[in-house]
């Protein structure tokens, strides 16, 4: 869950968003151990003793620190391509849902039930109720089933904006006059969040997105029922 000052990265929500954080961590570990090595280096330059005029080449250390950093590299580079094929790959989506981008509020589509469509304003902080999310309440929240696989395609209207929502893993750019396409499988019921994160204008702070996530047989109802 989002809260103040949180250092780390939002939990999971969803198995994409759970490989993401165990790329963030891998890597993160990668990155404190050249750190820590290089530092060592640098404070060490000041202060040794290891002086040689003579020195012209050094073909084994020059040998050993450009292989060292391949290996590195490649210890990066094959764990986040498989993460980029895995964030692309949809496997059998159950509903499509179409999230439109404009200034300054989203608008979504449900594209395989017969208009199932709407706009998601922010709505204002009301202090005395509880249930109210200051800057990220909307009037119309995004309805979605749990436990299944859920097509996103996002567009924009005007001006780029971002579709994001961190705990799922989810972070497309909204471009107008292109379809982009991207997926989310949501592990459990619940609220979730996210903001645009292209900066679009004035209002680019106060177009926040809102998910609750339901069972499928809530969801058929809400299909069901809506008007
Ligand atoms: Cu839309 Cu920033």
């Amino acid at each position: 869950m989002a809260t103040w000052s949180n250092f780390n990265l939002q939990n999971s929500a969803s198995p994409l968003m759970e490989q993401i954080i165990f790329f963030h961590d891998h890597t993160l570990i990668i990155l404190i151990m050249i750190t820590i090595l290089v530092g060592y280096l640098m404070i060490n330059l000041f202060f040794n003793k290891y002086i040689n005029r003579f020195l012209l080449e050094g073909q084994m250390i020059e040998l050993i620190w450009t292989i060292l950093p391949t290996i590195t590299l490649i210890f990066i580079a094959l764990p986040s391509l498989r993460l980029l094929y895995l964030l692309d790959e949809l496997n059998n989506p159950l509903i499509t849902l179409k999230s439109i981008g404009h200034q300054w509020y989203w608008s979504y589509e449900y594209s395989d039930f017969n208009h199932v469509s709407f706009d998601s304003y922010m709505i204002n902080y009301d202090k005395s109720n509880i249930d109210n999310f200051r800057l990220l309440d909307v009037d119309n929240r995004i309805i979605l089933p749990m436990n299944n696989q859920i097509r996103i395609m996002v567009t924009a209207t005007d001006v780029i904006h971002s579709w994001t929502v961190p705990s799922l893993g989810v972070k497309i750019d909204a471009n107008p006059g292109r379809l982009n396409q991207t997926n989310l499988f949501i592990n459990r019921p619940g609220i979730f969040f996210g903001q645009c994160s292209e900066i679009c204008g004035a209002n680019h702070s106060f177009m926040p997105i809102m998910i609750e996530s339901i069972s499928i047989k809530n969801f058929i109802n809400w299909i069901n029922n809506y008007s």
